[in-house]
């Protein structure tokens, strides 16, 4: 364990109590400041957490960060906010650990990784779903028993009714859902994305505004395809919130339920019209030192002392980020579209 770390959290809303009791199990940091545009809600969270009277509460950033000097900074706030915060914290000489999305244009996030870049400091972002032992499982059965990938499929069924601002924003389903799966997607199969096909539709009945279900077909590396099925207004024989998925590999075929449930079958005739198959004996899977929030944050104060970069530092996220947009710019053009970052 190295030095402890100084942290300013920015953003205490609903999201925020995921990073602080996670991080109550780490001695090698310590909350500095907390700042909130509602002060109101950073002192709640400093009170919540027993924080202690010394933790600076504001609703300035540049002025804590200049009070505090801390070693990094955690971005809570709602996607709009973010490229400032991130920018002014790398610009202030802090590591970034940030929430998803990075930001709500790729222009923005350009700039991100541009600000990461010349201030020689890490900046990742949470995708808090790759901290899960079972897409662990699954990553490693589609990875070493399956034979070469050729195809992943996601399904995303849930009827999640929020209220609030999702009911009323564009692209509800893949501008603040569909991050979370398509970086699985990436996490899964190990391969970037390099083009896209998406079709989004608000169907009858939707207590959304704009877009609550999306079908996409992504041409991913190495000539993989990726397809995503989801919906938020879809009533009734839910999916996890992980997806149901299918892997198929040149030598079988792998499946994850999203929760527990991961199996597979793979060929062992070579004769007859279908195959001899035997199923994979796909063994337990293994207990996290830490998951969710609390495994990427725990891999982030690491590498600020091991210099080993986190898997979701901005420079890899930017791909996942790239998915989304991509799929919004070909369902609003109905063309096919490359994946640029
Ligand atoms: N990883 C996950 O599973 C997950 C789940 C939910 C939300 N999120 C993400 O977390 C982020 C926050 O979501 P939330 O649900 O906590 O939202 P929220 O509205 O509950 O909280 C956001 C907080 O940020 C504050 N804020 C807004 N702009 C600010 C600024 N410029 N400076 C300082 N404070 C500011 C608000 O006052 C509020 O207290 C979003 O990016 C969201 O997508 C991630």
């Amino acid at each position: 364990m190295g030095s402890k770390k100084k942290v300013v959290l920015v953003g205490c809303g609903g999201i925020s109590n995921a990073w602080f009791i996670p991080s109550k199990e780490f001695d090698d940091m310590e909350y500095v400041g907390l700042v909130d545009i509602n002060v109101k809600n950073a002192e709640n969270r400093r009170k919540e957490h027993s924080l202690g009277d010394d933790v600076v509460v504001s609703a300035d950033l540049g002025d804590v960060l200049d009070k505090t000097r801390p070693d990094a900074v955690f971005d809570c706030t709602v996607p709009p906010a973010h490229c400032e915060i991130v920018t002014t914290a790398l610009s202030k000489g802090c590591h970034v650990l940030g929430e998803k999305p990075m930001a709500e244009t790729m222009e923005q996030a350009a700039i991100m990784v541009k600000a990461a870049k010349d201030n020689n400091r890490i900046y990742a972002v949470i995708q808090n779903r790759r901290y899960d032992k079972n897409i662990i499982r699954f990553r490693d059965v589609v990875r070493d028993d399956i034979g070469n990938l050729t195809t992943l499929n996601a399904d995303f069924y849930i009827g999640a009714h929020f209220g609030g601002f999702r009911d009323e924003m564009d692209h509800v389903l893949l501008i603040d859902m569909a991050i979370h799966t398509f970086d699985q997607a990436r996490f899964i199969s190990g391969k970037d994305p390099v083009a896209v096909m998406a079709y989004e539709w608000n169907p009858p009945g939707s207590w959304y505004k704009h877009g609550a279900s999306a079908a996409c077909i992504f041409e991913m590396s190495d000539r993989a395809v990726f397809s995503y099925r989801g919906s938020w207004c879809s009533e009734g024989m839910n999916t996890t919130w992980e997806c149901d998925w299918r892997a198929i590999g040149e030598k079988g075929s792998a499946l994850w339920d999203g929760a527990e449930k991961v199996s597979g079958e793979v060929v062992v005739g070579t004769e007859g019209f279908s195959r001899e198959k035997k199923p994979l004996q796909v063994g337990d899977a293994q207990e996290l030192r830490f998951k969710g929030h609390g495994g990427l944050i725990r891999d982030f104060l690491d590498a600020m002392d091991n210099g080993i970069p986190p898997q979701t530092t901005c420079e890899d996220n930017i791909k996942s980020l790239a998915m989304v947009h991509s799929a919004v710019r070909s369902a609003e053009t109905g063309t096919k579209v490359p994946i640029e970052y």
